[in-house]
């Protein structure tokens, strides 16, 4: 199914781009510096600015209404646009989630064979959108239901136009061998952190007021180690891939 997946994404108009920014990449020292943080990277400039900005484009062609707005208190108030959406109207941003490169290269890093979540998954791929005062998300893992250390976040900065929302991640957090590592990154358009989601316990600190700040993150799930129980589900996408297109998945998903 992926390897159907890719040939689809190789045909988008972005891939080439996106190619191009992760061949500059030092993979080896990268992939050091990731196992070195309990599997956590930030890379402040993965994409050129040319590309961000078609991102950020596409963000903003998204209207309230389409952002659908979540207010836990204590535990996360903030915007999200799911991947049907995306996939509808942001190609770019798509494209991305979906680029075979991209793959390979989270691949390198982790050591691990990964592939694109299914496109029921809620964490597959979406947009959070922290846009009024106070908007943010309580510390937590992205284990995705999945068993440990099967599920990947990846998180592009798109538009950051705040000084005082920040991610903050903790590694080790649970490791009595070893001092916690702690990391305050600032997602700034174009930056991408990746890292296993069951390892970083990490949470994004609340907006300012008159600020903006949206990040496009997704997840890859290790082979395999997909969510048990969707198998008929999962071959029902693999037949709209093979059979329909990329919009075809999205119908069947939610008959
Ligand atoms: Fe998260």
């Amino acid at each position: 199914m992926v390897a159907v997946a890719d040939r689809l994404v190789e045909e988008s108009p972005y891939e080439a781009s996106i190619r191009a920014a992760l061949a500059v990449l030092d993979v080896e020292k990268l992939t050091r510096e990731f196992v070195e943080q309990g599997e956590w990277i930030f890379i402040p400039q993965l994409l050129p600015m040319s590309l961000v900005d078609q991102m950020a484009a596409e963000v903003r062609s998204f209207s309230d209404a389409e952002i659908h707005r979540v207010r836990v208190p204590f535990v996360r108030k903030a915007g999200t646009v799911g991947q049907v959406a995306i996939a509808r109207k942001a190609p770019l941003l798509s494209a991305l989630h979906r680029s075979p490169s991209l793959l390979a290269f989270t691949s390198k890093l982790s050591s691990q064979t990964l592939t694109i979540k299914n496109a029921r998954d809620a964490h597959a791929a979406a947009l959070y959108v922290y846009r009024r005062r106070g908007d943010h998300i309580g510390f937590h893992y992205d284990d995705c239901g999945c068993e440990d250390a099967a599920s990947y976040t990846g998180t592009f900065g798109v538009i950051n136009d705040t000084k005082t929302s920040r991610v903050e991640f903790q590694m080790f957090k649970n490791d009595k061998t070893r001092p916690m590592l702690e990391r305050s990154i600032n997602t700034t358009p174009g930056s991408f952190v990746f890292f296993c989601g069951s390892k970083a316990f990490h949470r994004v600190t609340p907006l300012g007021a008159n600020e903006d700040r949206v990040a496009y993150s997704f997840a890859y799930v290790r082979e395999g180690k997909r969510l048990r129980g969707f198998r008929r589900f999962t071959e029902n996408i693999s037949d709209a891939i093979l059979y329909f297109g990329p919009k075809a998945i999205f119908q069947k998903n939610y008959r």
